[in-house]
C-alpha cells in the first residue's frame, strides 16, 4: 500500500486521527486536520502551534483557523481544488461527530479509507524503523539505570517514577504507555498497575516498559529475580525464554499472526503450562502501542516484510507470579531483525 492508492478514488483525504496526522505529517497537535490533495498538503491548526507547525512544516501548507470554523476553511480548499470524493477515516469517528462531519461537507461524497491508512501503517519505512531502533536503545538504558534502584522495601511507584524520570532526562518524547513494574505475586497480573508494593528479598521483578521518542514507541519485558532465583522461577524463565527464542529462530514474512502465536503456545502447552499463556503472542506497534497486524490466532493473514512486531510469550501463576519477555522485531523476508539486543538473563 502506497500513497497514491489512497488517491485511488478520492481527490483529497482528510486526516483527523491525532496517530495518523502525525503519520502523515511528523508532527503532534491536539488540534488539527491534515488535508491532502493531489497537488498540495495542508495542515489546518490553531494559534496555539502557529510559530511551531511553520518552523518543523516545510512541505505543507500552514493554515491557522479555529475549531469553530475548520470545516468552512476545509471547504474553501476543496471548493478551490474541484474536489469531488473525500477518503475520511471511519475508524476514528464517533456517531456524534460523524453526522456533524457529514453536515459540514455535504458537497462532497465522503469515503472511508482507515483499513488503507493502517495497511499503509503496518508496513515500517526505514527511517520509521530507525525510530524504534532509538526508541528502544534508549528504554534498555533507562532500565540499566532503574535496575540499580532495587533495593528491600523500594516501592513498585518509585520505580516506575524512576523510570519515567530516566525516559524524559535520556531524550524521550514521554512513556509509550504507563510503565509496567510488578514485584512478587503481582507480576501473575498482565497488565498491572504499579502500586505501593514493597520489594522483598527472593522476589520476582517484571518490568514492561517503552519510550516514545520522536513520535515512535518501543515496547520490552524482561522478567528478574531479586535475590537468590528458586528453581520453581528458573524453570519458568526457562520455558519462556525458550519459546521466544523458538519464534525469534522461525518467524518471518509469509508466516501468519495464527501461525506465529501457536509456535509459542505449542512450545508452552508441551512443557505444562498451556493455560497460564492466556494473551497472544504479540502485536505490532509503531506511532501507537498497538497496532495491526497482530501475532494473535485470530490474525490469518501473511505478516508483510517490515512490519514491527512484538515477541511476548509469558507464564502467569496466580498468587505466585508472572514470567514474561517481549522483544521488538522486524519481519523480514528470510527472518528478522531483532531491535532488542537487551540481555535475556534474570539476574540483577
Ligand atoms: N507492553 C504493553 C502491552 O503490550 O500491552
Ligand atoms: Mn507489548
Amino acid at each position: 500500500m502506497v500513497m497514491n492508492d489512497l488517491f485511488n478514488e478520492n481527490d483529497a483525504v482528510l486526516s483527523v486521527d491525532p496517530s495518523n496526522r502525525l503519520y502523515f505529517s511528523g508532527v503532534e497537535t491536539s488540534f488539527g486536520i491534515v488535508l491532502l490533495t493531489a497537488e498540495t498538503k495542508y495542515f489546518l491548526t490553531d494559534f496555539r502551534y502557529a510559530s511551531a507547525i511553520k518552523r518543523k512544516l516545510k512541505d505543507f501548507e500552514i493554515i491557522i483557523t479555529e475549531k469553530e470554523r475548520v470545516y468552512a476553511d476545509v471547504d474553501d480548499i476543496l471548493d478551490s481544488c474541484s474536489v469531488k470524493t473525500v477518503g475520511y477515516e471511519d475508524e476514528y469517528w464517533s456517531v456524534s461527530s460523524f453526522k456533524t462531519l457529514k453536515k459540514e461537507l455535504k458537497k462532497y461524497e465522503l469515503k472511508p479509507i482507515s483499513a488503507e491508512i493502517r495497511a499503509m501503517r503496518a508496513i515500517k519505512t526505514p527511517e520509521e524503523i530507525e525510530k524504534m531502533r532509538a526508541a528502544q536503545a534508549l528504554t534498555e538504558t533507562a532500565l540499566d539505570k532503574v535496575l540499580s534502584k532495587l533495593k528491600v522495601g523500594v516501592r513498585e511507584r518509585d520505580i516506575a517514577a524512576e523510570l519515567s524520570y530516566q525516559f524524559i532526562s535520556l531524550g524521550a518524547d514521554r512513556e509509550a504507555f504507563e510503565s509496567i513494574v510488578a514485584f512478587g505475586e503481582n507480576s501473575a497480573d498482565c497488565h498491572h498497575i504499579a502500586g505501593d508494593r514493597k520489594l522483598c528479598k527472593n522476589e520476582i521483578v517484571l518490568f514492561d516498559i517503552g519510550a516514545k521518542l520522536n513520535g515512535y514507541c518501543s515496547d520490552m519485558t524482561r522478567t528478574f529475580f531479586f535475590g537468590e532465583a528458586s528453581q520453581r522461577f528458573a524453570e519458568l524463565h526457562n520455558i519462556v525464554t525458550k519459546a521466544q527464542l523458538y519464534v525469534l529462530k522461525h518467524i518471518k514474512a509469509g508466516i501468519t499472526g495464527a501461525e506465529a502465536d501457536m509456535m509459542a503456545r505449542e512450545f508452552i502447552k508441551a512443557n505444562g503450562y498451556e493455560k497460564e499463556f492466556g494473551h497472544s503472542l504479540g502485536h505490532s506497534l509503531g506511532i501507537d502501542i498497538h497496532e495491526g497486524p497482530s501475532c494473535s490466532k485470530n490474525n490469518t493473514a501473511p505478516l508483510p516484510e517490515n512490519a514491527v512486531v512484538t515477541i511476548e510469550p509469558g507464564v502467569y501463576i496466580s498468587d505466585y507470579g508472572g514470567v514474561r519477555m517481549e522483544d521488538m522485531v522486524v519481519i523480514k523476508k528470510g527472518g528478522i531483525e531483532n531491535l532488542t539486543k537487551y540481555r535475556k538473563t534474570y539476574i540483577i
